[in-house]
């Protein structure tokens, strides 16, 4: 268990800049998960914190120690691949056995710490069988075993459920958070599923194209996004965007011009922008009221998907598609026109930068 500290880490990769000026506190015993597009530098970071890849520039601390020199085996950092590489002509004993030997323990040790991971990742039974005799989960398992027998400070984990079936990455989505809980490792998880991020962890990194766009609790990174890029990132389906115009701001608010909605009065603070300025409306397919309205039903429901406990309606107004979701069942059909309200404790601002607006009561306090 050790916390980790990244301060003004860069990767160059020939003459292409990946990682860029990343800022980032680890605390000790933390669930850290990594999310963003697919290229925007999530393994090459987990990677710079192994060790597996050298930093261009800028400090990595392991603990109190800086360890840009220090070699991956040095850094009690355990990692566990989507591949899991294991070694196929290895039983799992001597898959988990295969590090602690390298690292010159003793038999009598070797045993009971692979003994003992076996026990926790229930794998006893199965110590004697090679990879290709094990299931997909369970040899999910044997590849947290070989990382964990080296009692590392640190375990990473590079998106290590994606091979599996639905059913077995919620069940092994389960046993890594109470693995966590029983250990009180630091883990650093990289994924590109919204519900491992926002149930695995403490504490969300959004990564974008080697920057980081914000850190956060899933909770805060719901409500309050920083930046339109988080807001379209994290939850599903993702967050509606409309083009809007600020009409007034004040004390007490603002507001707001979308096409095909009522104007809407709306707590953010919009003083430093100028009454007409161009801003993006965003909200979630949960915060959207659909009524038969009499009069200007400006969006046509273009389609209907049914999912058991909820349902997905998708809308249309000239370019603008949007999606509302509520709880099945739903009296809503294709072809139906029908009003849209926003509710405005729940819409976003974002300005022509992309930023979101401040809440007035944020600014306040402030
Ligand atoms: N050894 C390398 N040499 C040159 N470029 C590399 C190398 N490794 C990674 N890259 C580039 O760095 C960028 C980030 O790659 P990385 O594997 O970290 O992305 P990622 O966020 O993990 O993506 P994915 O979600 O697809 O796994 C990509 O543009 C990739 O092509
Ligand atoms: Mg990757």
């Amino acid at each position: 268990m050790a916390s980790v500290t990244l301060d003004k880490v860069n990767k160059v990769f020939g003459s292409t800049h990946i990682i860029k000026d990343v800022d980032l506190n680890i605390g000790n015993g933390e669930f850290v998960v990594f999310v963003g597009p697919s290229g925007c530098g999530k393994s090459t970071l987990l990677r710079l914190i192994a060790g597996l890849e050298s930093i261009s520039d800028g400090e990595l601390c392991i603990g109190d120690s800086v360890v840009n020199e220090l070699p991956p085996r040095e850094r009690g950092v355990g990692m566990v691949f989507q591949s899991y590489a294991l070694y196929p002509h290895m039983t799992v004993y001597e898959n988990m056995a295969f590090g602690l030997k390298l690292a010159k323990m003793v038999k009598e040790t070797v045993d009971d710490r692979v003994m003992a991971t076996a026990r926790i990742l229930q794998l006893e039974e199965l110590l004697q069988r090679k990879p290709k005799e094990l299931s997909g989960g369970q040899r999910q398992r044997v590849a947290m075993g070989r990382a964990m027998a080296r009692e590392p400070r640190i375990l990473l984990f590079d998106e290590p459920l994606s091979n599996l079936d639905a059913s077995l990455r919620v069940q092994m989505r389960n046993e890594i958070a109470r693995l966590h809980q029983r250990l009180e490792s630091t883990m650093i998880y990289v994924t590109h599923d919204q519900v491992e991020a926002m149930t695995l962890a403490d504490k969300i990194v959004v990564l974008n194209a080697g920057r980081i766009e914000q850190v956060g609790s899933p909770q805060e990174l719901y409500q309050r996004p920083a930046t339109k890029f988080v807001a379209g990132f994290i939850g599903s389906p993702t967050m509606n965007f409309m083009p809007a115009t600020l009409a007034a701001s004040g004390r007490e608010g603002c507001r707001v011009h979308s096409p095909g909605l009522h104007e809407l009065a709306l707590p953010q603070d919009a003083t430093d922008h100028a009454d007409g300025a161009a801003l993006t409306l965003g909200v979630r397919p949960e915060h959207l009221r659909l009524d038969e309205a009499c009069g200007d039903n400006a969006f046509e429901i273009v389609n209907v998907e049914y999912l058991g406990n909820e349902v997905y309606v998708y809308l249309e107004a000239g370019d603008t598609l949007l999606i509302h979701r509520s709880e099945a069942p739903s009296k809503w059909q294709t072809g139906q026109r029908v009003a849209l309200t926003p509710d405005p404790e729940h819409v976003h601002l974002f300005d022509a930068q992309d930023r979101a607006l401040p809440a007035m009561r944020t600014r306040a306090a402030a």
